[in-house]
């Protein structure tokens, strides 16, 4: 697994508006059919993802002729049915909506071909395709597990010795079987029914199969859902210009944090009139409470009337099969359960995503059920969200949905890159569209005055203090009770990683223990300054120190608060005073508290965990760019506080 990730703040708003990315479902369609098709095909406003580049560079193997005009539109040379090159090896990634159309287009198409993907790819069935396609004469082999990918496909028997012009197909696993086998079927020249067996799961998808063969003049006979007849002597033929829909998927996740965070959030490239099955989305937020608008080409979503909260619901998503991931993690924000059935599909997407959902919401605090087909989310108690670090299952959904859980709580998503299969640049819109808790970063030299202004200016808004100074004092600490010396810096690392700390108005507990003057002394504040150079050190805490964003706001003091912690931080400063008035400071504080200390002594070991600060390689203290200067060396306690508050009063919030 990969070891990046992406920390996200706890938010309060969410509102703006986005133009969506092209749909993935009918970028590849589309892609493939106008490579089938006669004639020149100009793509307007395409996907441009991991998904689609595996669909792109499969026409590019198999002889296709696309050309990027500029941005998102793209222009395909048909191969009126007939791919140039007659035998390659395809690799497909993780890629469902290339891999199984693929799998049936080149299973008719004549030529001898090997269709590989990722691991997981291998993992996701493909058997009842593969049953179907040898109904009319296909001659394809697994090359490992039987029912699964890999694949080799060599040319089909010819089509007079095939008697059948029926295909039984089972509907009940993937649609993609469905709609891949019904793009393929132009490739024949005799008219070819598909009886689908059991019933067919997704079928909106299906629609969106049938919408778009029939714009490259193609029309599928349909008998209900069982039946689907494409005609003898089909052949696709190019429209000319198609413009490509926003992703009806991808704006569930702006929907739903219009819901979340206010609103109103618009998104633009679906509407109304949208070919995707995703668009009822919008109808199942509304039933949650949200207020949704649906224009031409546009959906727009706010919180619930009056600010109260989402309904908990119970949803057959069997219609809505992507998006009902996001009513998942939406769920953690209702005022009871909400239980979605028919969705056994998710168990073969990108990863069982059945399991994986209930594994990451359970670390958030919600209590989650589940069955072979159905999940069962109840938020915590109170609503309380816990932060946690989400693992995403290289699933690009997993990722998106639980963005959402950031109106809950500060949390960290790993692999966050994984959003790349449909929207590369899903966190850059996120991040522009809502608006975190605010933070104020006090930053300064020892002994400048941090804590105490902080603690004040804390105190006048009314919001959260963190002391991160403390916390590598409370490492210091660990590690010393510990016998670990400061310089070990995986042994230290892992202390605090795992310091079991509580900050409870002015007490700081180490593992239960009052420890609130243990951290003071002077021996401490120079181990805690050594272990404070270590990188693996710094890692171990900051998503702790992040995790201390809680909503109205919260005031840090450290040296790096503004530089790494919180470098979105409306409100930066820079304390410091000189060294002899910091020193005097430093000397009545600890007279004050009957600890022996001598000036001289102060001044040296002031002015060495200055230099040891701001010399480091990592953190370096240091007044970043966008920081206001104060130096309190002639300034009181009070109107260092009031001088801060101005800024911040000054400092309009995002959004
Ligand atoms: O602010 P303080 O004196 O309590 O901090 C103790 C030590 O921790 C100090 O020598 C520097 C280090 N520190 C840090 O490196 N980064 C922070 N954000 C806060 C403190």
């Amino acid at each position: 697994m990969s070891t990046e990730h992406i920390d996200l703040p706890q938010l309060v708003a969410a509102c703006g508006t986005l133009s969506l990315p092209g749909s993935k479902s009918l970028s590849n369609r589309l892609l493939l059919l106008a490579a089938l098709a006669e004639g020149e095909t100009e793509l307007h406003d395409l996907l441009l993802s991991d998904d689609t580049q595996r669909m792109l560079d499969a026409l590019a193997t198999l002889g296709v002729g696309v050309e990027r005009l500029a941005g998102r539109t793209f222009r395909v040379r048909g191969v009126g049915g007939v791919f140039p090159v007659r035998e390659a090896d395809l690799f497909l990634g993780n890629a469902g909506t290339a891999f199984r159309p693929l799998t049936a287009v080149l299973a008719l198409a004549g030529g001898n071909y090997r269709l590989a993907g990722v691991a997981r790819m291998h993992e996701r069935p493909i058997g009842d395709l593969v049953d179907a396609l040898r109904q009319i004469g296909a001659d394809m082999d697994y090359l490992a597990e039987a029912g699964f990918p890999p694949l080799a496909i060599r040319p089909p028997a010819p089509e007079r010795n095939v008697s059948a012009s029926v295909v039984r197909l089972r509907g009940d696993v993937s649609s993609q079987f469905l709609s891949g086998l019904l793009m393929a079927l132009p490739l024949r020249a005799g008219a070819t029914t598909v009886e689908v067996v059991g019933e067919l799961i997704s079928q909106p998808y299906v629609d969106l199969t049938l919408a778009t063969m029939a714009s490259f003049g193609v029309p599928v006979e349909r008998d209900g859902w069982r039946r689907f007849t494409v005609p003898a002597g089909s052949r696709y033929r190019s429209p000319g210009r198609l413009q490509v829909e926003g992703d009806a998927s991808s704006a569930s996740y702006f929907l739903a944090l219009g819901a979340l965070g206010g609103g109103p959030l618009r998104v633009t490239g679906v509407g109304r009139d949208s070919l995707q099955g995703d668009v009822r989305f919008a109808d199942a937020l509304a039933r949650m409470g949200a207020r949704v608008a649906v224009g031409d080409r546009w959906i727009e979503a706010s919180a619930p009337a009056g600010g109260g909260r989402l309904r908990g619901m119970e949803l057959d998503c069997n219609p809505i099969p992507d998006a009902a991931m996001t009513l998942a993690t939406l769920a953690l924000f209702a005022d009871g359960p909400t239980t979605l059935r028919r969705i056994a599909s998710w168990r073969v997407k990108e990863t069982d995503r059945i399991a994986a959902m209930a594994c990451e919401l359970r670390k958030l605090g919600a209590t989650v059920d589940e069955g072979d087909d159905w999940l069962r989310v109840s938020p915590p108690p109170a609503g309380d969200l816990r932060p946690a670090t989400i693992d995403t299952y290289d699933d690009h959904r997993m990722a998106m949905c639980f963005s959402l859980a950031a109106f809950g709580t500060p949390l960290r998503i790993n692999d966050p890159a994984t959003v790349g299969k449909t929207f590369p640049d899903y966190f850059a819109r996120f991040v522009e569209l809502t608006q975190p808790v605010p933070v104020v970063a006090i930053d300064g030299t020892s002994a400048s005055g941090k804590g105490t202004i902080a603690a004040r200016v804390a105190a006048a808004l009314g919001w959260h203090y963190l002391d991160s100074g403390a916390l590598y004092r409370l490492t210091a600490l660990a590690a010393r009770r510990a016998g670990v010396a400061c310089d070990d810096e995986a042994a230290v690392a892992a202390i605090a990683g795992r310091l079991d700390v509580e900050f409870a108005g002015d007490a700081i507990r180490l593992a239960g223990e009052e420890v609130g003057d243990a951290i003071r002394h002077e021996e401490i504040s120079v181990a805690a300054s050594r272990v404070a150079a270590l990188p693996a050190v710094r890692a171990a805490l900051l998503f702790r120190q992040r995790a201390f964003r809680r909503p109205p706001g919260l005031v840090a003091d450290g040296r790096d608060m503004g530089s790494v912690v919180f470098p979105d931080s409306p409100t930066k400063v820079f304390l410091t005073a000189s060294l002899e008035i910091r020193a005097m400071r430093r000397h009545k504080q600890l007279i004050d508290k009957g600890i022996a200390a001598n000036i001289a002594d102060l001044v040296l070991d002031l002015r060495e965990r200055d230099e040891r600060d701001s010399q480091r390689s990592v953190a370096p203290m240091q007044q970043s760019k966008d920081a206001h200067l104060l130096d309190t060396s002639d300034l009181t306690i009070v109107s260092a506080v009031a001088q801060v508050l101005d800024w911040v009063r000054g400092c309009p919030q995002k959004g």
